[in-house]
Protein backbone atom coordinates (compact mmCIF):
# COMPACT_ATOMS: atom_id res chain seq x y z
CA UNK A 1 0.00 0.00 0.00
CA UNK A 2 1.28 3.61 -0.81
CA UNK A 3 2.15 5.11 2.26
CA UNK A 4 1.18 8.87 2.43
CA UNK A 5 4.67 10.49 2.99
CA UNK A 6 5.61 13.50 0.90
CA UNK A 7 8.17 11.72 -0.88
CA UNK A 8 5.94 9.33 -1.91
CA UNK A 9 3.83 11.67 -2.89
CA UNK A 10 6.40 13.28 -5.01
CA UNK A 11 6.77 9.95 -6.93
CA UNK A 12 3.40 9.60 -7.27
CA UNK A 13 3.50 12.62 -9.70
CA UNK A 14 5.77 11.55 -11.63
CA UNK A 15 6.08 7.66 -11.96
CA UNK A 16 2.35 6.58 -12.22
CA UNK A 17 0.90 3.37 -11.94
CA UNK A 18 -0.05 1.06 -14.90
CA UNK A 19 -4.11 2.75 -14.28
CA UNK A 20 -3.34 5.84 -14.13
CA UNK A 21 -0.57 6.02 -16.66
CA UNK A 22 -2.22 4.26 -19.48
CA UNK A 23 -5.38 6.40 -18.42
CA UNK A 24 -3.56 9.59 -18.48
CA UNK A 25 -1.88 8.85 -21.92
CA UNK A 26 -5.13 7.29 -23.96
CA UNK A 27 -4.83 9.52 -27.07
CA UNK A 28 -1.13 8.31 -27.69
CA UNK A 29 -0.19 4.55 -28.74
CA UNK A 30 2.88 3.71 -26.80
CA UNK A 31 4.93 1.29 -26.65
CA UNK A 32 8.00 -0.36 -25.15
CA UNK A 33 10.58 2.31 -26.25
CA UNK A 34 8.24 4.98 -25.19
CA UNK A 35 8.59 4.35 -21.21
CA UNK A 36 10.56 3.45 -18.56
CA UNK A 37 10.20 1.92 -15.62
CA UNK A 38 11.11 3.66 -12.22
CA UNK A 39 12.97 1.83 -9.63
CA UNK A 40 12.04 1.08 -6.18
CA UNK A 41 12.45 0.18 -2.85
CA UNK A 42 13.65 -3.89 -2.93
CA UNK A 43 15.39 -6.18 -0.39
CA UNK A 44 15.12 -8.72 -3.41
CA UNK A 45 17.94 -10.14 -5.07
CA UNK A 46 17.66 -10.96 -8.91
CA UNK A 47 19.22 -14.43 -8.41
CA UNK A 48 15.55 -15.54 -5.97
CA UNK A 49 13.15 -13.89 -8.12
CA UNK A 50 10.62 -16.13 -9.17
CA UNK A 51 9.64 -16.30 -12.95
CA UNK A 52 7.23 -18.92 -13.36
CA UNK A 53 3.49 -18.26 -14.78
CA UNK A 54 0.91 -19.71 -16.41
CA UNK A 55 -1.27 -20.13 -19.44
CA UNK A 56 -4.23 -21.82 -18.07
CA UNK A 57 -5.02 -23.44 -15.04
CA UNK A 58 -3.37 -26.83 -16.43
CA UNK A 59 -0.45 -25.51 -18.17
CA UNK A 60 2.58 -23.69 -16.19
CA UNK A 61 5.70 -22.80 -17.37
CA UNK A 62 8.95 -22.15 -15.15
CA UNK A 63 10.13 -18.86 -17.53
CA UNK A 64 7.81 -17.24 -19.33
CA UNK A 65 9.14 -17.27 -22.48
CA UNK A 66 7.55 -18.51 -25.75
CA UNK A 67 8.55 -19.02 -28.94
CA UNK A 68 6.50 -18.36 -32.11
CA UNK A 69 4.76 -20.37 -34.46
CA UNK A 70 6.92 -19.39 -37.69
CA UNK A 71 8.43 -21.74 -40.28
CA UNK A 72 12.00 -20.10 -39.86
CA UNK A 73 11.60 -20.19 -35.57
CA UNK A 74 9.82 -23.47 -34.09
CA UNK A 75 9.90 -26.84 -34.98
CA UNK A 76 11.20 -29.55 -32.61
CA UNK A 77 14.40 -28.62 -31.84
CA UNK A 78 13.62 -25.15 -30.77
CA UNK A 79 10.39 -26.41 -28.66
CA UNK A 80 12.35 -29.01 -26.72
CA UNK A 81 15.16 -26.97 -25.94
CA UNK A 82 12.85 -24.06 -24.87
CA UNK A 83 10.37 -26.49 -22.83
CA UNK A 84 14.42 -27.67 -20.98
CA UNK A 85 14.44 -24.51 -20.07
CA UNK A 86 11.57 -23.84 -18.87
CA UNK A 87 9.48 -22.12 -21.47
CA UNK A 88 7.35 -23.31 -24.36
CA UNK A 89 7.82 -23.58 -28.51
CA UNK A 90 4.77 -23.46 -30.64
CA UNK A 91 5.14 -26.03 -33.30
CA UNK A 92 4.35 -23.90 -36.92
CA UNK A 93 1.56 -25.35 -39.59
CA UNK A 94 3.58 -24.81 -42.53
CA UNK A 95 3.89 -28.44 -42.97
CA UNK A 96 1.95 -31.54 -43.13
CA UNK A 97 -0.44 -32.38 -40.83
CA UNK A 98 1.58 -35.54 -39.97
CA UNK A 99 4.59 -34.00 -40.03
CA UNK A 100 3.46 -31.46 -37.44
CA UNK A 101 2.05 -34.73 -35.46
CA UNK A 102 5.79 -36.28 -35.74
CA UNK A 103 7.48 -32.68 -34.65
CA UNK A 104 5.46 -33.03 -31.53
CA UNK A 105 6.05 -36.81 -30.65
CA UNK A 106 9.81 -35.80 -30.78
CA UNK A 107 9.42 -33.36 -28.06
CA UNK A 108 7.06 -35.27 -25.98
CA UNK A 109 9.57 -38.69 -26.92
CA UNK A 110 12.71 -36.51 -25.48
CA UNK A 111 12.92 -37.53 -21.76
CA UNK A 112 10.22 -39.28 -20.15
CA UNK A 113 9.85 -39.90 -16.35
CA UNK A 114 7.37 -43.26 -16.38
CA UNK A 115 6.17 -43.51 -20.20
CA UNK A 116 2.60 -44.51 -19.38
CA UNK A 117 2.22 -46.15 -23.08
CA UNK A 118 5.32 -46.95 -24.42
CA UNK A 119 5.61 -47.32 -28.52
CA UNK A 120 5.44 -51.34 -28.26
CA UNK A 121 5.57 -54.03 -31.12
CA UNK A 122 3.52 -56.84 -32.32
CA UNK A 123 5.58 -60.42 -31.76
CA UNK A 124 4.61 -61.28 -35.03
CA UNK A 125 5.80 -58.30 -36.98
CA UNK A 126 9.21 -58.27 -39.07
CA UNK A 127 12.89 -56.31 -37.70
CA UNK A 128 12.16 -54.57 -40.91
CA UNK A 129 8.77 -52.98 -40.00
CA UNK A 130 10.07 -51.74 -36.43
CA UNK A 131 12.84 -49.89 -38.66
CA UNK A 132 10.12 -48.43 -41.04
CA UNK A 133 8.33 -47.58 -38.09
CA UNK A 134 11.19 -45.53 -36.24
CA UNK A 135 11.80 -44.29 -39.66
CA UNK A 136 8.47 -42.96 -40.36
CA UNK A 137 8.09 -41.48 -36.65
CA UNK A 138 11.31 -39.93 -36.28
CA UNK A 139 12.51 -42.13 -32.74
CA UNK A 140 15.91 -41.36 -31.65
CA UNK A 141 15.73 -44.67 -29.46
CA UNK A 142 15.51 -48.76 -30.50
CA UNK A 143 14.27 -50.92 -27.84
CA UNK A 144 10.66 -51.69 -27.61
CA UNK A 145 8.39 -53.75 -25.75
CA UNK A 146 6.78 -56.98 -27.60
CA UNK A 147 3.46 -57.61 -26.65
CA UNK A 148 0.74 -59.81 -28.08
CA UNK A 149 -2.53 -59.12 -29.20
CA UNK A 150 -4.06 -57.89 -26.26
CA UNK A 151 -1.16 -56.15 -25.06
CA UNK A 152 0.05 -58.46 -22.65
CA UNK A 153 4.21 -58.20 -22.46
CA UNK A 154 6.18 -60.97 -24.18
CA UNK A 155 9.80 -59.52 -24.04
CA UNK A 156 11.80 -56.75 -25.07
CA UNK A 157 13.66 -55.95 -28.48
CA UNK A 158 16.62 -54.28 -27.76
CA UNK A 159 18.31 -51.90 -29.91
CA UNK A 160 21.29 -54.09 -30.99
CA UNK A 161 19.14 -56.41 -32.98
CA UNK A 162 17.12 -53.71 -34.78
CA UNK A 163 19.61 -53.44 -37.34
CA UNK A 164 18.96 -54.05 -40.72
CA UNK A 165 20.89 -56.96 -41.48
CA UNK A 166 18.17 -58.75 -39.17
CA UNK A 167 15.35 -57.30 -41.44
CA UNK A 168 13.58 -60.48 -42.17
CA UNK A 169 13.55 -61.74 -38.45
CA UNK A 170 10.50 -61.91 -36.80
CA UNK A 171 10.74 -59.83 -33.18
CA UNK A 172 9.11 -63.05 -31.77
CA UNK A 173 12.93 -64.88 -32.27
CA UNK A 174 14.83 -62.07 -31.71
CA UNK A 175 13.38 -60.60 -28.53
CA UNK A 176 14.76 -61.42 -25.27
CA UNK A 177 11.66 -63.06 -23.40
CA UNK A 178 9.49 -62.03 -20.62
CA UNK A 179 11.55 -64.68 -18.32
CA UNK A 180 14.61 -62.83 -18.91
CA UNK A 181 13.39 -59.32 -18.40
CA UNK A 182 13.16 -57.26 -15.34
CA UNK A 183 9.56 -56.16 -14.46
CA UNK A 184 7.76 -54.21 -12.10
CA UNK A 185 4.09 -54.36 -10.36
CA UNK A 186 2.14 -51.04 -11.43
CA UNK A 187 1.77 -51.07 -7.45
CA UNK A 188 4.89 -50.79 -6.43
CA UNK A 189 5.45 -47.57 -8.02
CA UNK A 190 2.64 -46.03 -7.16
CA UNK A 191 3.62 -43.40 -4.69
CA UNK A 192 7.34 -42.16 -6.17
CA UNK A 193 7.40 -43.36 -9.68
CA UNK A 194 10.96 -41.60 -10.11
CA UNK A 195 12.07 -42.57 -6.89
CA UNK A 196 11.23 -46.37 -7.40
CA UNK A 197 12.72 -46.64 -10.49
CA UNK A 198 15.87 -44.59 -9.22
CA UNK A 199 16.43 -46.91 -6.68
CA UNK A 200 16.03 -50.22 -8.83
CA UNK A 201 18.54 -48.56 -11.35
CA UNK A 202 21.19 -48.21 -8.44
CA UNK A 203 20.04 -52.00 -7.51
CA UNK A 204 20.75 -53.44 -10.79
CA UNK A 205 23.99 -52.47 -12.65
CA UNK A 206 24.19 -52.35 -15.97
CA UNK A 207 20.29 -52.77 -16.56
CA UNK A 208 18.63 -49.87 -18.67
CA UNK A 209 14.97 -50.84 -18.86
CA UNK A 210 12.38 -51.20 -16.57
CA UNK A 211 9.02 -52.72 -17.34
CA UNK A 212 5.81 -52.16 -15.60
CA UNK A 213 3.08 -54.62 -15.49
CA UNK A 214 -0.54 -55.21 -13.90
CA UNK A 215 -1.85 -57.91 -12.23
CA UNK A 216 -2.91 -59.54 -15.90
CA UNK A 217 0.79 -58.97 -17.15
CA UNK A 218 -0.74 -56.36 -19.62
CA UNK A 219 2.08 -53.79 -20.24
CA UNK A 220 1.78 -50.48 -17.91
CA UNK A 221 4.92 -48.27 -18.45
CA UNK A 222 8.25 -48.27 -18.70
CA UNK A 223 11.24 -46.39 -17.50
CA UNK A 224 14.79 -46.09 -18.69
CA UNK A 225 17.88 -44.80 -16.53
CA UNK A 226 19.28 -42.19 -18.99
CA UNK A 227 15.99 -40.50 -18.85
CA UNK A 228 15.74 -41.15 -14.50
CA UNK A 229 19.20 -39.35 -14.56
CA UNK A 230 18.24 -36.70 -16.52
CA UNK A 231 15.46 -35.93 -14.08
CA UNK A 232 17.57 -36.16 -11.25
CA UNK A 233 20.26 -34.07 -12.36
CA UNK A 234 17.43 -31.38 -13.39
CA UNK A 235 16.13 -31.21 -9.58
CA UNK A 236 19.61 -29.69 -8.52
CA UNK A 237 20.03 -27.35 -11.61
CA UNK A 238 19.24 -23.90 -11.86
CA UNK A 239 17.15 -24.03 -14.78
CA UNK A 240 14.04 -26.11 -14.46
CA UNK A 241 12.35 -27.71 -17.10
CA UNK A 242 8.53 -27.40 -18.28
CA UNK A 243 7.59 -30.47 -18.26
CA UNK A 244 3.56 -32.09 -17.75
CA UNK A 245 2.34 -34.57 -15.24
CA UNK A 246 3.92 -37.03 -16.46
CA UNK A 247 7.66 -35.63 -17.15
CA UNK A 248 7.39 -35.31 -20.62
CA UNK A 249 8.67 -31.53 -21.87
CA UNK A 250 5.66 -29.09 -22.89
CA UNK A 251 5.09 -28.34 -26.53
CA UNK A 252 1.99 -26.47 -28.19
CA UNK A 253 0.98 -26.45 -31.70
CA UNK A 254 -0.74 -23.95 -34.40
CA UNK A 255 -3.49 -25.19 -35.56
CA UNK A 256 -5.13 -24.07 -39.00
CA UNK A 257 -8.56 -23.40 -39.38
CA UNK A 258 -9.08 -25.31 -42.66
CA UNK A 259 -11.62 -25.11 -44.17
CA UNK A 260 -13.87 -27.08 -47.06
CA UNK A 261 -14.31 -26.01 -50.73
CA UNK A 262 -18.13 -24.18 -50.11
CA UNK A 263 -16.01 -22.30 -47.12
CA UNK A 264 -16.88 -24.02 -44.43
CA UNK A 265 -14.72 -25.12 -41.04
CA UNK A 266 -13.53 -28.60 -42.08
CA UNK A 267 -14.82 -29.82 -39.13
CA UNK A 268 -13.57 -33.87 -38.97
CA UNK A 269 -10.49 -32.93 -40.51
CA UNK A 270 -9.59 -30.24 -38.03
CA UNK A 271 -11.28 -32.14 -34.93
CA UNK A 272 -9.09 -35.51 -36.60
CA UNK A 273 -5.60 -33.16 -36.90
CA UNK A 274 -6.15 -31.45 -32.80
CA UNK A 275 -7.09 -35.35 -31.86
CA UNK A 276 -3.88 -36.58 -33.32
CA UNK A 277 -1.82 -34.20 -31.80
CA UNK A 278 -3.88 -34.56 -28.45
CA UNK A 279 -2.85 -38.42 -28.36
CA UNK A 280 0.49 -37.33 -28.82
CA UNK A 281 0.88 -35.57 -25.44
CA UNK A 282 0.05 -32.10 -27.05
CA UNK A 283 -0.03 -29.70 -24.04
CA UNK A 284 -1.53 -26.31 -25.84
CA UNK A 285 -3.07 -25.77 -29.37
CA UNK A 286 -2.70 -21.94 -30.54
CA UNK A 287 -4.76 -20.82 -33.21
CA UNK A 288 -2.76 -18.01 -34.72
CA UNK A 289 -4.01 -15.82 -36.78
CA UNK A 290 -3.32 -11.78 -37.87
CA UNK A 291 -7.08 -10.91 -36.79
CA UNK A 292 -8.39 -13.07 -34.05
CA UNK A 293 -11.16 -10.37 -33.09
CA UNK A 294 -13.17 -12.48 -36.48
CA UNK A 295 -15.94 -14.68 -36.57
CA UNK A 296 -13.52 -17.85 -38.33
CA UNK A 297 -11.18 -17.94 -35.15
CA UNK A 298 -13.88 -17.68 -32.96
CA UNK A 299 -15.42 -20.70 -34.73
CA UNK A 300 -12.45 -22.71 -34.52
CA UNK A 301 -11.80 -21.97 -30.91
CA UNK A 302 -15.45 -23.20 -30.21
CA UNK A 303 -14.75 -26.16 -31.81
CA UNK A 304 -11.86 -27.13 -30.19
CA UNK A 305 -13.31 -26.40 -26.92
CA UNK A 306 -16.73 -28.34 -27.73
CA UNK A 307 -14.37 -31.49 -28.38
CA UNK A 308 -11.30 -31.36 -25.88
CA UNK A 309 -12.36 -29.64 -22.42
CA UNK A 310 -8.70 -29.94 -20.84
CA UNK A 311 -6.56 -28.62 -23.58
CA UNK A 312 -5.01 -25.15 -22.88
CA UNK A 313 -6.03 -23.34 -26.18
CA UNK A 314 -3.95 -20.35 -26.86
CA UNK A 315 -5.88 -17.68 -29.73
CA UNK A 316 -5.22 -14.38 -31.38
CA UNK A 317 -4.36 -11.89 -32.73
CA UNK A 318 -5.91 -9.12 -30.78
CA UNK A 319 -5.23 -5.51 -29.29
CA UNK A 320 -8.63 -4.88 -28.08
CA UNK A 321 -10.84 -5.36 -25.10
CA UNK A 322 -14.20 -6.98 -27.35
CA UNK A 323 -11.32 -9.15 -29.08
CA UNK A 324 -10.15 -10.43 -25.70
CA UNK A 325 -13.66 -11.04 -24.15
CA UNK A 326 -14.76 -12.48 -27.60
CA UNK A 327 -11.97 -15.51 -27.73
CA UNK A 328 -12.57 -15.83 -23.62
CA UNK A 329 -16.11 -16.30 -24.19
CA UNK A 330 -15.70 -18.48 -27.44
CA UNK A 331 -13.50 -20.75 -24.54
CA UNK A 332 -9.55 -19.32 -25.08
CA UNK A 333 -7.41 -19.85 -22.02
CA UNK A 334 -4.34 -17.47 -23.01
CA UNK A 335 -4.93 -15.18 -25.35
CA UNK A 336 -1.85 -13.37 -27.86
CA UNK A 337 -1.78 -9.43 -28.45
CA UNK A 338 0.01 -7.62 -31.26
CA UNK A 339 -0.99 -7.13 -34.17
CA UNK A 340 1.95 -5.11 -36.37
CA UNK A 341 4.84 -4.82 -33.54
CA UNK A 342 6.73 -7.91 -35.00
CA UNK A 343 10.47 -7.61 -36.09
CA UNK A 344 8.87 -8.51 -39.57
CA UNK A 345 5.61 -7.32 -39.86
CA UNK A 346 4.45 -5.22 -42.18
CA UNK A 347 0.74 -5.05 -41.15
CA UNK A 348 0.41 -1.87 -39.95
CA UNK A 349 2.26 -0.02 -43.53
CA UNK A 350 0.21 -2.23 -45.39
CA UNK A 351 -3.12 -2.60 -43.91
CA UNK A 352 -2.68 0.68 -42.03
CA UNK A 353 -3.88 -1.36 -38.91
CA UNK A 354 -2.58 -2.17 -35.43
CA UNK A 355 -1.92 -0.39 -32.29
CA UNK A 356 0.90 -0.22 -30.09
CA UNK A 357 2.47 -2.62 -28.38
CA UNK A 358 2.42 -1.52 -24.75
CA UNK A 359 -1.19 0.03 -24.86
CA UNK A 360 -2.41 -2.55 -26.86
CA UNK A 361 -1.38 -4.86 -23.50
CA UNK A 362 -2.80 -2.46 -21.43
CA UNK A 363 -6.36 -2.66 -22.85
CA UNK A 364 -6.48 -6.61 -23.65
CA UNK A 365 -4.86 -6.74 -20.00
CA UNK A 366 -7.97 -4.87 -18.68
CA UNK A 367 -10.61 -7.36 -20.36
CA UNK A 368 -8.24 -10.52 -19.35
CA UNK A 369 -8.69 -10.04 -15.54
CA UNK A 370 -12.47 -9.18 -16.00
CA UNK A 371 -12.77 -12.74 -18.21
CA UNK A 372 -10.68 -14.67 -16.24
CA UNK A 373 -8.12 -15.33 -19.39
CA UNK A 374 -4.64 -14.91 -19.63
CA UNK A 375 -2.40 -12.49 -22.21
CA UNK A 376 0.65 -13.31 -24.20
CA UNK A 377 2.63 -10.10 -25.31
CA UNK A 378 3.33 -11.26 -29.04
CA UNK A 379 6.28 -9.60 -30.92
CA UNK A 380 8.27 -6.69 -30.85
CA UNK A 381 10.52 -7.44 -28.22
CA UNK A 382 14.11 -6.74 -28.96
CA UNK A 383 15.75 -7.05 -25.40
CA UNK A 384 15.51 -7.89 -22.28
CA UNK A 385 14.22 -4.80 -21.17
CA UNK A 386 10.88 -4.84 -22.82
CA UNK A 387 10.39 -8.52 -21.96
CA UNK A 388 10.38 -6.96 -18.11
CA UNK A 389 7.82 -3.80 -19.40
CA UNK A 390 5.86 -6.53 -21.17
CA UNK A 391 5.92 -8.71 -18.33
CA UNK A 392 4.16 -5.89 -16.00
CA UNK A 393 0.94 -5.98 -18.10
CA UNK A 394 1.13 -9.77 -19.61
CA UNK A 395 1.38 -13.02 -18.72
CA UNK A 396 3.63 -14.54 -20.94
CA UNK A 397 6.01 -13.04 -23.79
CA UNK A 398 5.86 -14.73 -27.60
CA UNK A 399 8.93 -13.84 -29.81
CA UNK A 400 10.68 -14.76 -33.23
CA UNK A 401 12.80 -12.82 -34.08
CA UNK A 402 14.91 -13.28 -30.69
CA UNK A 403 15.18 -16.87 -31.12
CA UNK A 404 15.19 -17.10 -35.27
CA UNK A 405 19.46 -16.49 -35.20
CA UNK A 406 20.04 -19.57 -32.61
CA UNK A 407 21.38 -22.83 -34.00
CA UNK A 408 17.93 -24.30 -32.62
CA UNK A 409 15.29 -22.58 -34.97
CA UNK A 410 15.09 -24.45 -38.78
CA UNK A 411 16.58 -23.38 -41.57
CA UNK A 412 20.43 -24.16 -42.87
CA UNK A 413 23.20 -20.82 -42.22
CA UNK A 414 25.00 -18.67 -44.78
CA UNK A 415 27.59 -17.07 -44.70
CA UNK A 416 28.10 -13.58 -46.35
CA UNK A 417 30.84 -11.61 -45.97
CA UNK A 418 32.33 -13.58 -43.24
CA UNK A 419 29.27 -13.48 -41.58
CA UNK A 420 27.24 -16.34 -40.50
CA UNK A 421 22.98 -15.72 -41.11
CA UNK A 422 20.12 -17.51 -41.04
CA UNK A 423 16.75 -17.03 -42.70
CA UNK A 424 14.17 -15.40 -40.53
CA UNK A 425 10.81 -14.66 -42.45
CA UNK A 426 7.39 -13.14 -41.23
CA UNK A 427 4.10 -16.27 -41.65
CA UNK A 428 2.36 -13.62 -43.82
CA UNK A 429 4.86 -13.20 -46.23
CA UNK A 430 4.92 -14.28 -50.11
CA UNK A 431 7.37 -17.05 -49.38
CA UNK A 432 5.66 -18.08 -46.13
CA UNK A 433 2.16 -17.79 -47.45
CA UNK A 434 3.06 -20.43 -50.44
CA UNK A 435 3.90 -22.86 -47.90
CA UNK A 436 0.97 -22.67 -46.23
CA UNK A 437 0.09 -19.94 -43.98
CA UNK A 438 -2.14 -17.31 -46.06
CA UNK A 439 -5.11 -18.86 -44.12
CA UNK A 440 -4.08 -16.85 -41.25
CA UNK A 441 -3.86 -13.52 -43.36
CA UNK A 442 -7.24 -14.30 -44.04
CA UNK A 443 -6.29 -15.53 -47.75
CA UNK A 444 -6.31 -18.53 -50.06
CA UNK A 445 -3.74 -20.78 -49.90
CA UNK A 446 -1.26 -18.65 -52.42
CA UNK A 447 -0.76 -20.31 -55.79
CA UNK A 448 2.47 -20.73 -57.08
CA UNK A 449 1.72 -19.02 -60.34
CA UNK A 450 -0.37 -15.76 -58.62
CA UNK A 451 1.34 -13.76 -55.84
CA UNK A 452 -1.35 -11.13 -56.12
CA UNK A 453 -2.66 -10.92 -52.15
CA UNK A 454 -0.83 -8.23 -50.19
CA UNK A 455 2.66 -9.49 -48.17
CA UNK A 456 2.18 -8.47 -44.42
CA UNK A 457 5.86 -9.46 -43.31
CA UNK A 458 8.91 -9.01 -45.07
CA UNK A 459 11.63 -12.30 -45.65
CA UNK A 460 14.79 -11.17 -43.76
CA UNK A 461 18.27 -12.75 -42.00
CA UNK A 462 19.25 -12.59 -38.67
CA UNK A 463 22.62 -13.21 -37.79
CA UNK A 464 23.45 -16.20 -36.24
CA UNK A 465 23.42 -16.15 -31.93
CA UNK A 466 24.69 -19.26 -30.58
CA UNK A 467 22.87 -21.44 -28.56
CA UNK A 468 19.33 -20.92 -27.28
CA UNK A 469 20.57 -21.63 -23.85
CA UNK A 470 22.90 -18.82 -23.95
CA UNK A 471 20.19 -16.49 -25.37
CA UNK A 472 17.63 -17.77 -22.76
CA UNK A 473 20.15 -17.26 -19.98
CA UNK A 474 20.81 -13.36 -21.41
CA UNK A 475 16.60 -12.79 -21.33
CA UNK A 476 16.23 -14.54 -18.43
CA UNK A 477 19.11 -13.24 -15.80
CA UNK A 478 17.84 -9.16 -17.42
CA UNK A 479 14.28 -9.91 -16.40
CA UNK A 480 15.75 -11.14 -12.81
CA UNK A 481 17.63 -7.63 -12.56
CA UNK A 482 14.47 -5.90 -13.63
CA UNK A 483 12.31 -7.38 -10.86
CA UNK A 484 15.64 -6.86 -8.41
CA UNK A 485 15.36 -3.44 -9.56
CA UNK A 486 11.84 -3.29 -8.50
CA UNK A 487 11.48 -5.05 -5.74
CA UNK A 488 9.32 -7.84 -7.54
CA UNK A 489 9.86 -11.67 -5.95
CA UNK A 490 7.41 -12.69 -8.61
CA UNK A 491 5.83 -11.99 -11.82
CA UNK A 492 2.73 -10.92 -9.65
CA UNK A 493 4.63 -8.17 -7.60
CA UNK A 494 5.79 -7.28 -11.02
CA UNK A 495 2.58 -6.13 -12.52
CA UNK A 496 1.63 -4.44 -8.97
CA UNK A 497 5.44 -2.79 -8.21
CA UNK A 498 5.48 -1.08 -11.98
CA UNK A 499 5.96 2.81 -12.04
CA UNK A 500 5.48 3.98 -15.70
CA UNK A 501 6.60 7.11 -16.99
CA UNK A 502 7.18 8.08 -20.57
CA UNK A 503 10.53 9.20 -22.17
CA UNK A 504 11.44 11.87 -24.64
CA UNK A 505 13.83 10.55 -28.31
CA UNK A 506 16.82 12.42 -26.00
CA UNK A 507 16.05 9.93 -23.12
CA UNK A 508 16.02 7.23 -25.50
CA UNK A 509 19.49 8.33 -26.96
CA UNK A 510 20.39 8.29 -23.24
CA UNK A 511 19.24 5.36 -22.27
CA UNK A 512 21.52 2.95 -24.93
CA UNK A 513 25.16 3.17 -24.74
CA UNK A 514 26.53 6.36 -26.17
CA UNK A 515 29.28 8.71 -27.00
CA UNK A 516 31.55 6.05 -26.63
CA UNK A 517 33.15 3.24 -29.16
CA UNK A 518 31.68 -0.41 -28.18
CA UNK A 519 34.02 -2.96 -28.34
CA UNK A 520 31.99 -5.84 -26.31
CA UNK A 521 28.15 -5.68 -26.01
CA UNK A 522 27.71 -9.43 -24.31
CA UNK A 523 29.34 -11.35 -21.18
CA UNK A 524 31.39 -13.66 -23.45
P1 LIG B 1 9.20 -10.65 -33.39
O1 LIG B 1 9.23 -9.18 -33.19
O2 LIG B 1 9.41 -11.42 -32.13
O3 LIG B 1 7.69 -10.97 -33.87
O4 LIG B 1 10.13 -11.09 -34.48
C1 LIG B 1 7.20 -12.27 -34.00
C2 LIG B 1 5.69 -12.24 -34.11
O5 LIG B 1 5.30 -11.53 -35.30
C3 LIG B 1 4.04 -12.03 -35.77
N1 LIG B 1 4.19 -12.34 -37.19
C4 LIG B 1 3.81 -11.51 -38.17
N2 LIG B 1 3.15 -10.33 -38.13
N3 LIG B 1 3.26 -10.22 -40.49
C5 LIG B 1 2.86 -9.68 -39.32
O6 LIG B 1 2.24 -8.60 -39.32
C6 LIG B 1 3.92 -11.40 -40.60
O7 LIG B 1 4.28 -11.84 -41.69
C7 LIG B 1 4.20 -12.08 -39.38
N4 LIG B 1 4.78 -13.26 -39.13
C8 LIG B 1 4.76 -13.40 -37.75
C9 LIG B 1 3.71 -13.25 -34.94
O8 LIG B 1 2.73 -12.87 -34.01
C10 LIG B 1 5.04 -13.60 -34.28
O9 LIG B 1 4.89 -14.30 -33.07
Amino acid sequence: MAQQNPSNQTDLLFYKDADTFFRTNAEIGLTYDDITLATRYSEILPRLTKVDTRLSDRLSLNIPLISSDMDTVTESEMAAAMARNGGLGVIHYNMTEKQQIREVAKVKNDVHGLIQDPVAVSAESYIGDVLEMIEMRGFKFHTFPVVDLENRFMGLLRGRVVKSRYRNVKVVDAMTPLEDVYTIHESEIADDPIGRADKFFNEHMGIHKLIVLNDEGLLKGLFTMSDIERIREEESAEVRPARDADFRLVCAAAISATRTKAGELDRERILGHAGALVDEGVDALAVSTAHGHSAGVGDMVKLLRSEFKDLTIIAGNVTSAEGVEYLAKCGADSIKVGQGPGSICTTRIVAGVGIPQLTALYVCGLAAKQNGVRIIADGGVTKSGDIVKALTLADAVMSGGLYAGCREAPGSLMEINGKLYKQYRGMGSHGAMKSGSAARYGHDKVSQKTSKVAAEGIEALKEVSGSLDDTLRELVGGLQSGMGYLGAKDLAELRQRARYIRISPASQKESSPHDVVEVKTTSE
